[in-house]
């Protein structure tokens, strides 16, 4: 099987500040400003590579962005569906804060591009059996949903960022979200996780939910397995892509690799751990040799439910 992550790619400009700037505030930011491949499309094709997954990329950036293709080509990633345009590339100003919380404001640019054309043309070199990875951080995703689907292939869908427009997309036709609470309450009504997790049966009946809670770590239930894992203890720098980072990592391990859910939950979180400990985003992604040098090696933090 293939992955095909038809995603957003981003320029991530980043800003250290001692607190997010509120309304009407003037703050300067501390050091100098960090530039850094990102977009959670970019990041989860970093991941799922580094994780040892055969995945492509289609999304489109800017004709002077060459670059991007090079860094993802130097992650294993194929960028033979990226289209270089006339539009500037889509990019993110983030501010972290002396915690390593982010706050991310987007400019959408070659992301929100995509055409009928460009997607019949990339699906068409894709059918059952290959799996296609979303976020919500590019135009047409319903139809991208709609095609994929016709063609047999698996849809896993991270709805992130989450808006209104998402919530009536053909959602019934994907077989896996990854999600955090924020975006599991917006898709079901329910705050409670557990509720969470029921209620997406209710709605999406049979599909696997990978739910993520923070310091609270992750859950998972398909309808007959259930999963649970905690989080590591480690230095908090930077938490942009912790999420890419487990969603291609737990991609990777289950799809390409068959691995247990307990495994792939478990080796997702080293991964985030690790990703958290770095600055960047596509940037801090760890390497699948380092989370396995890491095993049973960082302090474990048991799960209160
Ligand atoms: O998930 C982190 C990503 O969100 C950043 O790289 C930024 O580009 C935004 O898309």
């Amino acid at each position: 099987m293939r992955f095909l992550n038809f995603g957003s790619i981003n320029i991530d400009y980043v800003y250290h500040v001692d607190h997010f700037v509120r309304p009407g505030e003037t703050e300067l930011s501390e050091g100098e400003r960090g530039t850094f491949s990102g977009g959670k499309g970019f990041n989860q094709s970093v991941a799922l590579a580094k994780a040892g997954a055969e995945v492509y990329h289609a999304g489109k950036i800017s004709r002077e962005d060459s670059f991007l293709l090079k860094e993802l080509e130097s992650a294993g990633v194929r960028t033979d569906f990226i289209q270089q345009v006339g539009m500037y590339t889509g990019h993110a100003i983030i501010q972290v804060d002396t915690t390593g919380q982010n706050c991310i404001l987007l400019s959408a640019g070659a992301n929100h591009t995509m055409t009928e054309t460009f997607i019949d043309e990339v699906l068409g070199h894709f059918g059952a059996g290959d799996v296609l990875l979303l976020q919500n951080e590019i135009n047409r995703i319903d139809s991208i949903i709609e095609k994929a689907h016709a063609r047999g292939m698996t849809i896993v869908l991270n709805p992130s960022p989450i808006n209104k427009p998402l919530l009536s997309y053909p959602l019934d036709k994907v077989t896996c979200f990854l999600l955090n609470e924020i975006e599991g309450q917006e898709l079901t009504g329910r705050s409670d996780p557990a509720q969470i997790l029921e209620r997406m049966q209710i709605q999406f009946p049979g599909c696997a939910v990978v739910l993520t809670l923070g310091k609270d770590g992750v859950c998972y239930w398909d309808g007959k397995e259930r999963g649970r894992h905690g989080i590591y203890d480690v230095e908090v720098v930077d938490t942009t892509a912790a999420g890419d980072t487990f969603t291609g990592y737990f991609l990777a391990c289950r799809y390409q690799h068959q691995e247990t859910i307990a495994r792939a939950l478990e080796k997702a979180s080293i991964a985030s751990s690790l990703a958290v400990s770095k600055n960047g985003a596509a940037a801090s992604i760890p390497l699948l040799a380092d989370v396995h040098a890491y095993q049973d090696k960082l302090p474990y933090i048991l799960p209160n439910v």
